[in-house]
């Protein structure tokens, strides 16, 4: 047996607490788009009620055959291009969504046969519209401890599939789409600062899809019932994104010494225009400090934060250096905020 004096172990941990960057993003927005006017036909809507109400004109909704795995393995391909890395570079791979491709695998390990990144280990991160910044979070505590050097953290959902398409109040306002982050430690100054997550499950009940799982399984008179699909209760779900969302990044701000003014761009949930203008208010940010798209693509969940913050990064609204903050809600409820030196 070893004594003390004679082992020469390697401590894997020894590097703990390295700055960890977002190395490349990409994303991916199915082929086919319903506008307003579409939704028009289908139940009784209009393009002006949608439009004032939520900032939408359109969503991208995913082909029959194209589950959540297919798309989120594109953004990962995109995202891997940009960060200049390989397949078998990736550690570790960590997928959001409230709609996987099914209830197990996970749809990390579908993605991971899709891009060949056999290194990996993989799992599913449940955080409904919340989730990619807890999975964010996630990748980065493993490679700050140096549990991994390379995660890919993926935000994709086929929300079109668990919608009912006769519900007005909920089936205008969300899309299909995946995005992507390749998380690294490249020896930035700061980095991902910091990420405030937090939950309140007594109000789950507010927003969920009751159906499918173990309390209530899938039978011929639950889905007669519609409880495959989400429900919503749409103004109490406001009321609590806005207090939620700014409280998160206030409290974000507060941990990293940092004043709203010393931000460049705010990338929130896209979930609705009105949220953010009211986060806006709250904060003190003017609207243009916010980059939104949720125009061109509805809500769609946990792809929404990452989808945005891709689009931002190409089109040049955030630049190196910048002070970016990330903030998102959703079902649970659920909410996080992240300040991010990109
Ligand atoms: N078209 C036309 N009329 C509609 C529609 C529609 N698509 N949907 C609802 N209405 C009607 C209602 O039936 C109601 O009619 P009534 O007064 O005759 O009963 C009227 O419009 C007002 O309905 P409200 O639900 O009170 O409308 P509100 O102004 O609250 O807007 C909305 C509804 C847009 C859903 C709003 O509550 C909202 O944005 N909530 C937040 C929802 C959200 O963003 N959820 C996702 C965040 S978390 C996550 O991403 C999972």
């Amino acid at each position: 047996m070893n004594t003390e004096a004679s082992r020469t172990l390697i401590n894997p941990r020894s590097s703990s607490t390295r700055t960890v960057s977002i190395a490349g993003t990409g994303c991916y927005a199915p082929e086919r788009v319903m506008t307003n006017a579409d939704l028009e036909r289908l139940v009784d809507t209009s393009d002006e009620w949608i439009y004032t109400r939520t900032g939408i004109r359109q969503r991208h909704i995913a082909a029959q055959d194209e589950a959540t795995s297919d798309m989120a393995a594109e953004a990962a391909r995109r995202a891997m291009k940009e960060a200049g890395i390989e397949a078998d570079d990736i550690d570790m791979i960590v997928v959001a969504t409230c709609t996987p491709d099914m209830f197990f695998p996970s749809t990390a390990c579908f993605v991971q046969k899709q891009i060949g990144a056999s290194r990996a280990f993989c799992m599913d991160l449940s955080a409904a519209c919340s989730g990619f910044l807890y999975a964010m979070e996630v990748g980065q505590q493993f490679i700050s401890t140096a549990s991994a050097d390379t995660v890919l953290v993926i935000g994709a959902e086929k929300m079109s599939s668990v919608l009912d398409w006769r519900d007005r109040s909920t089936c205008v306002l969300f899309g299909d789409g995946a995005g992507a982050a390749v998380l690294q430690s490249r020896g930035a100054e700061y980095g991902i600062m910091t990420t405030v997550l937090g939950s309140n499950g007594n109000l789950s009940d507010l927003l969920s899809i009751p159906g499918g799982g173990s309390r209530n399984p899938l039978t011929a008179e639950s889905l007669e019932e519609g409880m495959n699909t989400l429900r919503m209760a749409g103004r109490e779900v406001f009321k609590h994104a806005v207090t939620s969302m700014s409280n998160a990044v206030l409290e974000a701000l507060r941990r990293c010494g940092a004043s709203i003014d010393d931000v460049d761009c705010i990338i929130p949930h896209q979930a609705n225009a009105r949220i953010i203008q009211a986060i806006g208010q709250r904060v003190g940010a003017p609207i243009e400090k916010f980059y939104l798209n949720v125009d061109r693509f509805g809500n769609t969940s946990a792809a929404s934060i990452i989808m945005a913050l891709d689009e931002a990064v190409r089109n040049g609204r955030i630049k190196n250096n910048d002070l970016v903050l990330l903030v998102v809600f959703g079902g649970g409820f659920t909410w996080a905020a992240s300040l991010v030196e990109w």
